[in-house]
């Protein structure tokens, strides 16, 4: 891929940096599409998290940055503005960095997620959904469902605090959504669930624990991870076996691609006069 002064950059701010591939998988779109943008980690430290941000305002070629593990939140007071769905969902995952230097966050995991559902076919209105998981893509999946009409939310999480704010986040934001947390799986919840969604990392390690007995699964049943590594999760392959839908992390990453170019102006022609980007 060529990189110049005229290309767009982007990067991915984490800590640790090694598990990102998103970079290498988008960098091969931009070409692609013949777009001269490119993307790269940066491995920053919490403690240098706000020094870096800053620095970005004057980087005149940098058109924004995605934000992952652990700064999603941390970075909120260090913007200019939010979104109206990353302030309800309380973290950015995307920031767009305007010609002023001045940056919006934006959190598209939850609308990803949805548009990766809806290319495989499941329309999430009116269904009781499980969800496993309340961390940063939790919330915005959770959000994300309520706001596409699913009718009922049962939120298991480790962490038991955790589930109960963001059912209660939830429930304020959509009152048409029935949610709650819940301490146990319980089989009834397995059963009745229409769509299973795990959005926590456990899964990602051979060792890891099942999240409930998935002998119980049943082939009307969709079930979803958000792991992208393994893409076949423990979860996902006893919905396979089971003749479930099965739902992958990847489609949720896949999907966020255009939304990302919307945001940070990507799908638009790129005009650069007298050094100064317009
Ligand atoms: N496909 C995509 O596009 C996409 C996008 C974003 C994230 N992800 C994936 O989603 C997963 C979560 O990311 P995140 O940003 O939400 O991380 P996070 O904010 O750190 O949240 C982690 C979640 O996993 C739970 N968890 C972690 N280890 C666990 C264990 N051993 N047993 C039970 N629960 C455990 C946490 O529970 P507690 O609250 O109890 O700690 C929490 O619910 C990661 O695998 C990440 O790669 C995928």
């Amino acid at each position: 891929m060529k990189i110049t002064g005229t290309t767009r950059i982007r990067f991915i701010l984490g800590d640790p940096v090694q598990q990102i591939i998103a970079s290498h998988n988008s960098n091969l779109r931009y070409e692609a599409d013949g777009l001269d943008v490119a993307v790269c980690p940066l491995h920053v430290r919490a403690e240098d998290l706000e020094t870096v941000v800053q620095s970005i305002r004057c980087m005149h070629n940098v058109i924004g940055f995605g934000i992952t593990i652990p700064h999603k939140i941390a970075i909120l007071p260090l913007l200019d503005s939010l979104t109206e769905r990353a302030a309800l969902i309380g973290s950015v995952n995307t920031i767009a960095r305007r010609p002023d230097g001045s940056l919006l966050g934006d959190n598209v995991d939850g609308q990803g997620y949805l548009d990766g559902l809806t290319r495989d076919g499941v329309d999430v209105r009116g269904l009781r959904v499980l969800q496993f998981g309340a961390g940063g893509a939790g919330r915005a999946v959770a959000f994300s469902l309520a706001s596409a009409g699913a009718a009922e939310l049962v939120i298991r999480n480790r962490n038991m605090e955790r589930a109960i704010a963001l059912a209660q986040d939830v429930a304020r934001a959509y009152p048409a959504c029935m949610v709650r947390a819940s301490d146990l799986v319980a089989e009834d919840d397995v059963r009745q669930a229409e769509i299973i969604v795990n959005t926590t990392s456990q899964g990602m390690h051979a060792e890891d624990a099942c999240l409930f007995d998935y002998s119980v699964l049943a082939a009307h049943q969709v079930v979803s991870d958000i792991i992208m590594v393994p893409e076949l999760t423990p979860l996902l392959k006893a919905g396979k076996d089971a003749g479930c839908l099965v739902a992958y992390g990847k489609r949720m990453t896949e999907a966020q691609y255009p939304l990302v170019c919307a945001l940070l102006g990507i799908d638009r022609p790129h005009q650069v006069h007298g050094g100064a980007e317009v």
